[in-house]
């Protein structure tokens, strides 16, 4: 399938995608958001994609936000419908793909490039890293779900901070915040995404899904996570994985899992 903006490597069972429009710093445009979304569904389905990764092109930016120019002349039912559309094709699709996906963020992740990398199921960071929701500078708020998530994840006190100064944080203080996981030299940022996928594609995919879904159902308003989490307990009795995995502990041998 022939990208504009994106580019996409697959080796041993991790796929990369690589958001390219360096020149425009990687921001997000209609073309973008749609090839990411084709390109996530399809990877999402292929039984040989064990571990996603997203990560922006060049050695400047992650992702500086949604296109900017693209919007400037909207009118309130167009700025409504821009983010509902972007949720539903990439922000929430990310969310709750089976599929887990890591945001390795390799320098600027503003405004919906931080959302971004929010939807992603975790992310690691450069020391060059630089992360904001700069929106209200704009005269806008976050609409990718930024306004949900950065509370979700770094707690509401932060969040409100960082929204209503449109500050940005370096990879530092945002570690201290827990928005990103690693932080590592921009030179180790492949390897470290690499050692982190290779050990999750050591376990089970189908726990793997199961998990990433009954996390996500804390989250959810009016869904009980421990509900899910004893549905989805008792689903994995029923699988391959599950009959692989403990005959081969019980055989002191290591599981071989097969794909999704
Ligand atoms: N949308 C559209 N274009 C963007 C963009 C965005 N979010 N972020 C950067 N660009 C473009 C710039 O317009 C510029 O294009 P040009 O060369 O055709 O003029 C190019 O990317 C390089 O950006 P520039 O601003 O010249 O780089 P810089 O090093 O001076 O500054 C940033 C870097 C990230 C601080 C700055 O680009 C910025 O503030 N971007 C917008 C961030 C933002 O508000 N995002 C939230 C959007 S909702």
């Amino acid at each position: 399938m022939a990208q504009e903006n994106i580019i996409l490597e697959h080796e041993k069972g991790i796929a990369t995608i690589y958001i390219n429009r360096p020149e425009k710093l990687n921001a997000l445009n209609k073309v973008t958001i749609q090839e990411l979304h084709e390109t996530l569904q399809l990877i999402d389905e292929n039984p040989d994609v064990r571990v996603i990764i997203i990560t922006g092109s060049g050695e400047k930016a992650f992702v500086a936000g949604a296109d900017i120019a693209e919007f400037a002349d909207f009118s309130a039912e167009e700025g409504a419908q821009l983010a509902a559309k972007g949720q539903y094709l990439l922000f929430d699709y990310i969310e709750k793909m089976k599929t887990p996906v890591i945001a390795a963020i390799n320098g600027f992740a503003l405004g919906g490039g931080l959302e971004l990398a929010m939807a992603c199921h975790f992310r690691i960071a450069s020391e060059k890293a630089k992360m904001g929701l700069p929106e209200t500078s704009l005269g806008v708020i976050p609409g990718y779900g930024g306004t949900q998530r950065l509370s979700q994840i770094i707690g509401k006190g932060r969040a409100m901070e960082m929204i209503l100064t449109a500050g940005m944080i370096d990879a530092d203080t945002a570690k201290i915040y827990g928005l990103v996981n690693h932080v590592v030299p921009q030179e180790d940022l492949f390897s470290a995404y690499m050692t982190i996928a290779t050990r999750i594609m050591k376990n089970s995919p189908v726990a793997i899904s199961k998990a990433i879904e009954a996390v996500n159902a804390n989250y959810i308003s009016g869904v009980n996570g421990f509900d899910v989490e004893i549905k989805n307990f008792g689903d994995c009795f029923a699988t391959d994985d599950f009959k692989e995995g403990t005959t081969a502990f019980l055989e002191k041998r290591k599981a071989e899992f097969k794909g999704k």
